[in-house]
């Protein structure tokens, strides 16, 4: 018997998902008959039909990779099997490293040939439950497939393996004037296959748009371990099917990501921000019209906050607004090439909001540590959710009603609820929804899903904005999208991978109700 030791000490809710705060350690016990882990104490999810690695598969899997590139250590294999949050656990027996798309192929054909179900991983920063395994599947790792293959400064594009770290591309393209389109939290720590597999949005999207746009090319491994050449690097390039869109946002069910080619907008010289007090949510949308208008090529982040999370946020983490208390805060960003011209630029926009009573008030920042000051605003809202027991959602909603949805959750949750509030990318109609309680009980989340969910539904939004369903909002597939659109993904994951064995009850539901 084989046991591997979980500790999880975190009181994190995400996604309406409760992360508990355990004291006891928790077991993951394989045996012949059954693999029982933390998540599947958890959920009633039932093992596919997959066969179980026996010493037969692990010598092929030695042979090929040789012994350090197949992990087999419980101690060393803690850190695959749990997610960022510890809460999803599995009990995976076995983690791979390829270095090529060549050994991809064989370790694919191979547990297709011998029904070995295949969790794929990148930089394990994922929220919702995507990149562990549920039982023992086998953990296929991108962590050494991290070089960077070609850059071509003239047109911007450059192609990596899926195991580079996206701060290392960036890192990689500052001396070129260039920069990754895209910047979120876990850039330290998230791969760039990662972040297509699981189409992420983050904190420029409103500038540079999604991956959608921004990957020319992908080179994908099939299930079957047939290599799929779409590796292309031109913007324009209309010879057939844009297969690549099939792959960004599959989180892993569809194929494995092995190269990506990426097309990357200039380095930004300038970056100015502006801070603003509001004083109703009707002034928050003239605000970012203008925005939108004034600013124009240059503007690159639209954030909004409540009232409600600068209190939360004042007393988890010990943040303050600098410009007094307001309904509502904006934080503008404006990136560009002549500073002058921001900034001039954007102290008109400020003076302009000023004047005709669309702010009440403001603060502008052009040097970089106080740039940095005001963002911390932002980006440590979150840190406060570990003191506290917070429900996180991540809703897109249209603009017209993006705060209604934070008044009528309070008033739905009455005195169950501590605090409901609302930030978010403003500018992509992206929500962070957040209901901070006492105690998460199941009482609580009950009260809550799918409640939140129908409203969301019935306002035309999407109960997933950027994080994806993974395993956690999985069962929630049918309810978010039409019968058409879920049967044709069916279909597709049928073709592509008939015996199932990519990340299986991931995005597809695990329970049928
Ligand atoms: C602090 C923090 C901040 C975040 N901020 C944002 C944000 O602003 N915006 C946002 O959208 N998300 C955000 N996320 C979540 C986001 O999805 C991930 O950070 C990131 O995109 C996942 O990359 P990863 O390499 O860690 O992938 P993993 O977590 O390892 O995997 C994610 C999914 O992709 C699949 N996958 C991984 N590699 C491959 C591959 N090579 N081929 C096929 N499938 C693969 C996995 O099976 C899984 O389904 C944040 C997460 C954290 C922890
Ligand atoms: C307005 O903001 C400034 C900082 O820019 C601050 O010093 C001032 O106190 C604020 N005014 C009010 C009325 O809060
Ligand atoms: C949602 O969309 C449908 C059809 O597109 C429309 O009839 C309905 O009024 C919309 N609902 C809301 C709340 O806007």
């Amino acid at each position: 018997m084989n046991t591997a030791l979980f500790d999880c000490k975190a009181t994190i809710i995400m996604h309406g998902i409760m992360f508990l705060r355990k004291t006891n350690r928790v077991g993951c016990r394989v045996e012949n008959i059954g693999f029982l882990s933390d998540t599947t104490q958890k959920f009633p999810v039932e093992r596919g039909e997959f066969n179980k690695l026996n010493n037969g598969h692990k010598g092929f899997f030695r042979q090929l990779l040789g012994d350090y590139r197949v992990i087999t250590d419980n101690h060393d294999l803690v850190k695959y099997n749990n997610d960022w949050f510890g809460y999803v656990k599995g009990c995976s027996q076995i983690v791979l490293k390829p270095k090529t798309t060549e050994e991809v192929s064989q370790i694919l054909s191979f547990c297709n040939e011998n029904r070995l179900a295949i969790c794929l991983q990148g930089g394990n920063t994922d929220v919702v439950g995507a990149s562990v395994p549920v039982f023992d599947e086998i953990v296929v790792s991108t962590e050494l497939m991290n070089e960077i293959i070609d850059l071509d400064e003239n047109s911007g594009v450059i192609i990596c393996q899926a195991g580079c770290v996206l701060e290392n591309i960036d890192k990689k393209l500052e001396g070129s004037g260039l920069m990754v389109p895209l910047d979120l939290g876990a850039k330290g720590s998230c791969h760039i296959g990662g972040n297509v597999a699981t189409n992420a949005g983050g904190l420029r999207l409103l500038r540079y748009g999604n991956l959608h746009g921004n990957v020319l090319g992908l080179e994908v491994v099939k299930a079957n371990g047939e290599v799929i050449d779409c590796l292309s690097t031109l913007k324009k390039d209309n010879t057939g099917f844009h297969l690549k869109h099939l792959f960004i946002g599959s989180e892993g069910t569809l194929g494995f990501i092995t190269k990506v080619s990426l097309q990357c907008p200039p380095r930004a010289r300038s970056i100015n921000v502006a801070f603003l007090g509001l004083q109703n949510f009707d002034k928050v949308l003239k605000t970012f019209r203008k925005a939108k208008e004034d600013l124009c090529e240059i503007l690159s982040a639209f954030e909004v906050i409540d009232s409600t999370s600068m209190e939360f946020a004042k007393e988890t983490v010990g943040i303050t607004s600098p410009i007094g208390d307001y309904p509502y805060y904006l934080l503008i960003e404006t990136s560009g090439s002549n500073p002058e011209h921001d900034a001039d630029k954007l102290y008109k926009f400020l003076d302009l909001v000023l004047v005709k009573h669309l702010a009440l008030n403001g603060t502008l920042a052009t040097e970089p540590a106080k740039v940095n000051a005001i963002w911390a605003i932002r980006e440590k809202i979150p840190e406060g959710f570990k003191h506290s027991s917070v429900l996180c959602y991540d809703f897109s909603l249209p603009l017209s009603k993006y705060f209604d949805l934070v008044e009528d959750m309070r008033n739905h949750m009455g005195s169950l609820a501590k605090k409901v509030f609302g930030f978010g990318h403003l500018g992509d109609g992206n929500l962070h929804l957040q209901i901070e309680v006492n105690e998460m009980s199941k009482e609580v989340r009950d009260h809550v899903e799918p409640n939140v969910f129908e409203r969301v539904k019935q306002m035309n939004g999407s109960i997933s904005a950027e994080h994806g369903m993974g395993f956690l909002k999985a069962n929630y597939l049918s309810f978010a999208n039409p019968p058409s659109k879920v049967e044709m993904m069916r279909n597709l994951k049928s073709m592509l991978d008939p015996k199932g064995i990519l990340n299986p009850y991931k995005v597809f539901p695990w329970t049928y109700s």
